[in-house]
């Protein structure tokens, strides 16, 4: 008997920069549950693998590497430790985003890391932020939401977040990183980004932070009280 389907399970998917990052950490914060940020996973498993030598498109080495991987998400949401060493913001460039993309769309990465994810499922409950939490690693979640905005809107975001992080990128190049990256999620053949049937599609361009969470915020009181 699995005894962790009882604890509920809170899903925020949707493409880079729609802002489910912000909104699942403050909903994790808000509810006391704990947070899951799959997409770190894949960005430290292709950061992990380019310390190590190991080639992105070297499935193999990749599984057992992701195995091998001690990572922590601490309660504050921000830094993610692995191997007990914080690793800031190297994970998060546009490089380690378009290196964690590659890792991404191989199936059996995937697969190494269904588990894994499916373990920070506990007492009082979890918020899971990605791209495939409500489709396949939380099929059975109690709200799943579906954020999304336009790819100019989601380039302008990416820009001023990397702008105060004191990481220089151009606009333009951010764009076009953000496309391609869409395209190549969507497009794989397993677990591609896609609203899953039961979600509830948000579509933040224009919208503020504060804005949203009220929405999902709404969306979850009506669920939890019908
Ligand atoms: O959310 P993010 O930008 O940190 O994710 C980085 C990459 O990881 C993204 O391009 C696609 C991949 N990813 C995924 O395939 N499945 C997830 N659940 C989360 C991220």
């Amino acid at each position: 008997m699995n005894t962790t389907k009882s604890v509920p399970v809170i899903t925020i998917d949707g493409p880079s920069g729609s802002g489910k990052g912000t909104i699942s950490r403050l909903l994790a914060r808000e509810l006391g549950f704990h947070f899951l940020d799959s997409g770190a996973l894949y960005r430290l498993l292709a950061y992990a693998a380019d310390r190590h030598g190991i080639d992105l498109a070297d499935c193999d080495s990749l599984v057992r590497l992701s195995g091998d991987l001690d990572i922590r998400f601490p309660a504050d949401g921000e830094q993610v430790l692995l191997d007990g060493e914080p690793v800031g913001d190297r994970i998060r460039t546009e490089a380690a985003g378009a290196g964690a993309s590659r890792v991404a769309a191989l199936p059996e990465v995937r697969r190494a890391l269904l588990q894994q994810q499916r373990n920070f499922r506990r007492e009082p409950g979890l918020v899971a932020d990605g791209r495939d939490m409500g489709t396949v690693v939380f099929p059975d979640a109690r709200l799943k939401v579906f954020l999304t905005a336009s790819s100019e809107e989601r380039a302008r975001r990416r820009f001023n977040q990397l702008k105060e992080k004191n990481i220089n990128s151009g606009y333009e190049a951010i764009l076009q990183e953000i496309q391609a990256r869409d395209a190549r999620d969507s497009q794989r053949s397993v677990a591609p980004l896609t609203p899953a049937e039961d979600a509830v599609v948000l579509d933040t361009s224009g919208q503020t932070i504060d804005a949203t969470f009220q929405c999902v915020r709404d969306l979850l009181k009506k669920r939890l009280n019908p």
